[in-house]
């Protein structure tokens, strides 16, 4: 028989009404854990991952892509969009661009992606395809990205421009013929799809705060400083958009342009004849885009820019 103890005098009125309950609690926390995870931010974010096109809250929206309509008639897109589905599980589907068939300077309304016909004025985009008319003239279409799209945009243009993407192009035969083929150059893979900014803005931009001293296109051609590359011509460079994004950072123009919040800070000793001019992040981004859209200046063999 045991003693009976003091402490084992409590064991049942204290014990068990009070610690039990909490001992259970815990245990139900434990087994439960996962469940109340899923719910949190995290659990959805990692489900997110695991599908790169699903947007937040709508599962698996198809993608909406915009395309001239003489390419939605010639049976190529249904052609080529299945394929990409089949490898990523991302849907698109294609409507026809209202109005005029020409490259805007921004992604048309309600659409994620875009791909139209580039008429001999217009710019914007990459030209990710072409195609042989039965006149023997040639198209060429460009794809365009706005700013914020779904990833599985984004990962539609990088397949589009990728070799297995292109030679998909080349493999659609219509009456026994391959209308559509990709671009005698490789398109400019993860650096010109993605539009930023307001390229239009960004032409205006770009002619008012780079132009007394750039040659940036037909409005200035005749100005600019002898010396100074055009924007065409340091478009056509490799490394372009490297340049670009850190030109602030270059000389000369850490004297003459300041970029709000990214440029450093300037040496109050620095004497210039002028104040430098100031444009902010989102005008820069403008002037990005802008340059991004621009044609590269055909300039023969590579060129070596210092
Ligand atoms: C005061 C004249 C002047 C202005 C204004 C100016 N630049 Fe320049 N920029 C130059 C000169 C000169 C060079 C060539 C520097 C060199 O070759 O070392 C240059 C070169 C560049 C380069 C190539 C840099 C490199 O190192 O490869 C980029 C990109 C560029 N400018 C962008 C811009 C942009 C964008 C603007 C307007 C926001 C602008 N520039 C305004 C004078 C100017």
């Amino acid at each position: 028989m045991f003693r009976q103890t003091p402490a084992f005098r409590l064991f049942l009125p204290v014990f068990l009404p009070v610690f039990l309950p909490v001992l259970m609690l815990a245990w139900s926390l434990v087994v439960t854990g996962p469940q109340w995870g899923a719910q949190s931010g995290i659990g959805r974010a990692a489900a997110q991952e695991a599908d790169p096109g699903a947007a937040p809250g709508a599962a698996a929206r198809p993608l909406v892509l915009r395309a001239s309509p003489a390419l939605i008639d010639s049976g190529f897109l249904a052609f080529l969009l299945p394929r990409f589905s089949l490898k990523t599980g991302i849907d698109i589907t294609a409507q026809p661009i209202a109005g005029k068939d020409i490259v805007p300077t921004d992604i048309p309304a309600g659409a994620d992606i875009a791909l139209i016909l580039r008429s001999a004025a217009s710019t914007g985009g990459t030209i990710v395809i072409t195609q042989k008319t039965n006149d023997g003239a040639t198209r060429r279409y460009a794809l365009v990205l706005a700013d914020k799209v779904p990833p599985g945009a984004r990962r539609f243009a990088r397949w589009l421009t990728s070799p297995i993407g292109q030679r998909t192009i080349a493999q659609f035969r219509k009456d026994g013929r391959q209308p559509f083929a990709p671009p005698e150059k490789r398109p400019d893979t993860a650096t010109t799809v993605i539009f930023t900014g307001n390229a239009q803005r960004g032409e205006n931009l770009a002619y008012l705060n780079c132009g007394r001293c750039h040659v940036i296109g037909p409005r200035n051609r005749m100005a600019g400083i002898g010396s100074t590359p055009s924007f065409s011509a340091l478009r056509a460079l490799g490394n372009w958009r490297e340049r670009f994004s850190t030109f602030f950072d270059r000389n000369p123009h850490p004297a003459v342009v300041v970029v709000n919040g990214l440029s450093r800070p300037r040496a109050e000793a620095q004497t210039t004849p002028m104040s430098p001019v100031v444009i902010s992040r989102d005008e820069f981004k403008d002037i990005l885009a802008f340059v991004a859209a621009l044609e590269p200046a055909d300039l023969g063999a590579p060129v070596a820019h210092q």
